[in-house]
């Protein structure tokens, strides 16, 4: 049986969740983490289905392990080709980053037109223009991956003028769809909000899943009757790969030090 003072179980294919942990800690500052980073064999965005809910089922199986109340899917590639499997699986509840984000969304927009950006295989699922037709079939959604966006934000080039540049190469499209709300669908680009912002226009509203997620979670425990209360949180951290990279780029990402990680073999790596 889940109890309050558990940890929260949160997985994603490596850093980039650790936007996602931010907005929790931001908004459950009592709530325990467990965060586990797939480092090894990140990215998931470019895989098949078929290996990114293997490797999903890896992830959740590991935080199950450790003694969770709750999953969160901290991966836009992952919430949306594996949530369903994960959660009928899980026997716990499970938290995806696509229905916060698509709901946020539909409140936004007022002129029906939705713009979603992610990685290849999250534009590719439609799973965000799914989502959004089933709360309002009359809104249209425009998907286009921008996987470059990745490795850039990684790289710490969050502002200046390759990333300009390659936001604004790859925008100019969206720009002429008339939209005015963009999910940023996937885990790394809330670092790029300032320029996406600048690129697409003070008119255009960023939906930022990381920070709608948190809010998910926040309700979700509440109506369990599962919301801990702890003063002095812990905060452990699981990587398959050397540890050395995700806490220099992961402490710029979560802005705080990332201390108790440890590395971990799941399954054969790609
Ligand atoms: N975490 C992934 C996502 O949100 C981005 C990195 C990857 O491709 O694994 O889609």
């Amino acid at each position: 049986m889940p109890r309050n003072d558990m940890p929260i179980g949160i997985f994603d294919s490596g850093i980039g969740g650790l936007t996602v942990l931010k907005e929790i800690i931001a908004t459950l500052p009592g709530e325990n983490t467990i965060y586990l980073g797939d480092t090894a064999r990140v990215p998931y965005g470019i895989r098949s289905p078929e290996t990114v809910t293997r490797y999903s089922f890896e992830n959740a199986r590991f935080l199950s392990s450790k003694g969770v109340k709750m999953l969160v899917i901290a991966c836009n590639t992952v919430s949306s080709i594996s949530l369903g499997a994960v959660r009928k699986s899980a026997g716990m509840p499970v938290i995806g980053v696509i229905g916060p984000g698509a709901r946020a969304a539909v409140s936004a927009t007022k002129n029906r037109k939705v713009g979603v950006i992610g990685t290849e295989a999250t534009i590719r699922s439609s799973a965000y223009a799914r989502a959004i037709s089933v709360l309002d079939s009359s809104i249209e959604v425009f998907g286009l991956p921008c996987p470059l966006f990745v490795p850039l934000v990684e790289e710490g080039w969050t502002e200046g003028e390759v990333a300009e540049m390659t936001a604004e190469t790859y925008l100019k499209d969206m720009r002429d769809k008339n939209i005015d709300t963009l999910v940023l669908g996937c885990t790394h680009y809330p670092l790029l909000k300032n320029v996406i912002s600048r690129v697409m226009g003070d008119e255009v509203v960023l939906i930022d899943s990381a920070v709608e997620t948190a809010r998910a979670i926040k309700t979700a425990l509440t109506d369990l009757s599962l919301l801990g209360g702890g003063e002095g949180s812990t905060r452990h951290y699981y990587v398959t790969d050397s540890p050395e990279k995700f806490i220099s780029v992961g402490e710029r990402f979560l802005g705080r030090k990332i201390e108790y990680i440890e590395k971990i073999e799941l399954g054969s790596e790609a």
